[in-house]
């Protein structure tokens, strides 16, 4: 039986199904535990997180309250504050084991104004029609920007302010849909999609770290629209260059970002947030980064939320010198380049696309394929999948929706699977088939 309890009420013995609250209130990575040690007693008790959800199937149950307390038990969560949050250990547990960690606690963000949620949440299935129309809209709108640009055209940025509101309306009704279509893009349209995507990322980072009004997550949908526009003042037979770079490429692509800041400094209406995060999306937390090796507090919070949608969203996309990889080897990837990211900021994107993001292929212990199809907070390990293939029998086999999280029966994911590995080829008709 799961029980919600006040954080004074744990104690050694229970079994913590849940931790509720900000990422930033407390210093457990991994729901799903047996608490017995006693620093680990201490540091839930005088976190900050809203509440805790025992399973007392599974551990001790609360000791019996005095009468008058009794009926606020399994409600009231008020406590008091300390404790500072471990986002490193965290990071470093998720670097060792990669598969099998960070099984980040859902953080609710703030409530979100009330004209994105006047159409209500929705499944994958019904948001994916109408995120696929944005998608592609939103590829025309970028192509015709950037085509612009090439030109040495100025931006007219409230001109993108449509396209962004749409796109944040679609993450309000579903989280996953429009950015589990924009991960799979072609080679030939990964410039103007990976703009849409990272557009994308940033309001569902922005989301999830909360906050932040409508204005702020606006001006970070246009930041993400905009932050590669100095490619195009790029030669294009380097942009598009299908192999390794040499070094004296590599040195004229590192000029993007101020090429990009200088045509938006001359442009009209563009955010001063968006001006930020095309010139610093590049800089690492550790002072390797260019253009100006910022370090640490030296890089706006929204640069570093714009450095880790952009490097996810470039792993994770077919590049003209670079086949995608699965997202969690991205994610993976991105855990073990200390120094690039700042670590709250990579917990906090985790936690907005998940472990296995919606539209991963996966492996599971029954020997059947699925892609992911939502995500489940409370254990991001365990998403809800939709069998579709025998491994066995190399077959198709009816779409099976399972919840790996309540309804396993011993099924589990064993890795992310490349679906091209198996033959199937035209993956991204194929999702749209299955999501829809
Ligand atoms: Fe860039």
């Amino acid at each position: 039986m799961f029980k919600r309890i006040r954080r004074n009420q744990i104690r050694s013995g229970m079994f913590i199904h849940a931790i509720e609250g900000s990422w930033f209130s407390h210093p457990f990575m991994k729901a799903g535990f047996l608490l017995t040690e006693a620093d680990d007693v201490d540091a839930l008790r005088t976190s900050r997180a809203d509440a805790v959800v025992i399973d007392t199937a599974r551990g001790l149950d609360v000791e019996p309250p005095p009468q008058a307390a009794r009926e606020t038990a399994e409600t009231d969560a008020a406590a008091p504050e300390s404790a500072p949050p471990e986002p490193e250990r965290a990071v470093a547990d998720a670097a060792e084991t990669p598969e099998a960690v960070a099984v980040p606690i859902h953080a609710p963000g703030p409530t979100p104004p009330a004209a994105e949620t006047a159409e209500g949440p929705c499944s994958l299935a019904e948001e994916f029609g109408r995120a696929s129309r944005i998608a592609e809209n939103a590829k025309l709108v970028m192509t015709e920007l950037y085509d612009q640009a090439r030109l040495g055209r100025i931006v007219e940025a409230d001109t993108l302010v449509p396209l962004v509101d749409e796109i944040a309306a679609s993450i309000a009704r579903n989280q996953s849909a429009l950015t589990s279509i924009l991960r799979l893009k072609s080679k030939d349209e990964y410039t103007y999609v990976h703009s849409v995507a990272v557009a994308a990322l940033m309001i569902n980072l922005g989301r999830e770290i909360g906050g932040f009004d409508r204005d702020t997550l606006r001006d970070a949908g246009v930041a993400g629209l905009l932050h590669d526009i100095g490619k195009m003042a790029m030669p294009p037979e380097v942009l598009g260059k299908p192999g390794d770079l040499t070094h004296a490429e590599y040195t004229i692509m590192k000029l993007h970002p101020e090429r990009g800041h200088s045509l938006l400094t001359r442009s009209r209406d563009v955010p001063e947030m968006a001006l930020d995060v095309c010139l610093h999306h590049h800089e690492k937390v550790n002072g390797t980064g260019y253009p100006k090796r910022l370090k640490g507090g030296q890089i706006t919070l929204f640069a570093r939320m714009g450095a880790a949608c952009d490097v996810y969203d470039a792993l994770t996309s077919n590049r003209p010198y670079k086949e995608a990889w699965v997202p969690n080897m991205a994610l993976k990837t991105m855990f073990g380049s200390r120094g690039h990211f700042d670590s709250d900021i990579l917990t906090a994107f985790i936690r907005s696309v998940g472990i296995y993001p919606v539209g991963t292929v996966v492996r599971l212990r029954s020997d059947h394929l699925a892609v992911v199809t939502d995500i489940n907070p409370a254990d991001l390990t365990r998403p809800v999948v939709r069998m579709f293939f025998s491994i066995p029998k190399r077959a198709a086999i009816a779409p099976q929706d399972v919840n790996l999280l309540v309804e396993a029966d011993g099924d589990a994911i064993v890795s992310s699977e490349n679906p091209e590995d198996w033959g199937l080829e035209g993956w991204e008709g194929r999702w749209a088939t299955i999501a829809a």
